[in-house]
């Protein structure tokens, strides 16, 4: 098949460098990667053509790229699949990390995250007499997360780490999960406190906003943000209430529990404390803005019709066994 490659480029060496555009027509089998394309162009029509890979079967992660504006591998998409109409396909370097060159990014950033998850096993208290002991149960469990080969795609779309680099990301906070719900990390209940404790302060857990682009674009199926959400559960579980985070998330379900939806005037007070007085002024010009827009909500704030059969699914979603 005739396909063309417009691919975004970048050289640093040049005066001034800015990122560019190029197209490449090749002619590949239909059952041409993305990634033999790329080879190809560059063996064939552009050795400067810069990009990293390695294993060519979506073990090794090097190959992480934007493929028509999503992260993905690019030995894994074939070119098939991935042309438009017109038999064209636009390939750019990941976002969120620093490009070095083409399609080449520094993972820098991606690699300090990760070791900031300190990631392997904390077992806490005696060693055992033998090996430490783990169920089948919680090793099928972890193999969804332990797939992750590395590959940066859920950071290259994070959409929180894209205006917050702070942000730990979903790659580290699932190797965080890998670990704090292995049942030989932490103390001997297999609770990982230290690491909840930590994960819990700003720029961890309660910093994910939940745009799912991670789990779309993860290509083993890692879904990073859910393992985050299963990061905040284990953190109230273990009794770390008490951030804007977990209180964001108990205002919201008690509101939709009780009224059947959410009572949004009372959500941030809810959230970052009645009496915490500086951040709520801090938030007034805002209010003042989406009162003098018609957009505040409702003073009083009503019951829907039906809000009985919310709460009755919240009490099914507590106690599973209950009609
Ligand atoms: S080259 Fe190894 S994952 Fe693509």
């Amino acid at each position: 098949m005739d396909v063309t490659f417009k691919i975004k480029r970048y050289d640093p060496e040049v005066e001034a460098p800015e990122s560019y555009w190029q197209d490449f027509s090749l002619t590949l089998d239909d059952s041409a990667t993305v990634l033999d394309g790329l080879i190809k162009i560059r063996e064939e029509i552009d050795g400067t053509l810069s990009l990293r890979c390695s294993c060519r079967s979506a073990i090794c992660g090097s190959c992480a790229m934007r493929i028509n504006g999503h992260a993905g591998l690019a030995c894994k998409m074939q070119v098939r699949l991935a042309v438009d109409d017109d038999n064209v396909i636009i390939i750019e370097p990941a976002g969120v990390m620093p490009v070095v060159k083409d399609l080449v990014v520094d993972f820098d950033m991606f690699w300090s995250k990760i070791m900031a998850v300190d990631p392997y096993l904390r077992p806490e208290g005696p060693e055992p007499d033998a090996e430490y002991i783990a169920s089948n149960e919680a090793m099928l469990h972890l193999s969804g997360v332990t797939a992750c080969i590395m590959c940066g795609a859920c950071v290259s779309d994070c959409t929180v780490m894209e205006v917050d680099p702070t942000f730990l990301g979903p790659a580290a906070l699932a190797k965080a999960y890998r670990f704090t719900a292995d049942p030989r990390d932490g103390d001997a209940q297999g609770v990982s406190r230290d690491r909840l404790e930590a994960l819990n302060g700003p720029t961890g857990m309660w910093d994910c906003t939940r745009c799912a682009e991670c789990v779309e674009v993860c290509p083993k199926g890692v879904a990073p943000m859910d393992r985050i959400m299963a990061l905040r559960e284990q953190a109230i579980n273990a009794g770390f209430d008490n951030t804007y985070g977990a209180r964001h998330a108990e205002a919201f379900s008690s509101s939709l529990e009780h009224s059947g939806q959410l009572d949004e005037l009372r959500l941030v007070p809810n959230t970052v404390g009645v009496f915490n007085l500086p951040v709520l002024l801090n938030m007034a010009p805002e209010a003042l803005r989406a009162l003098t827009h018609g957009k505040l909500p409702p003073i009083i704030h009503k019951k829907i019709e039906n809000a009985d059969r919310v709460r009755k699914l919240f009490r099914r979603v507590e106690d599973p066994d209950r009609s």
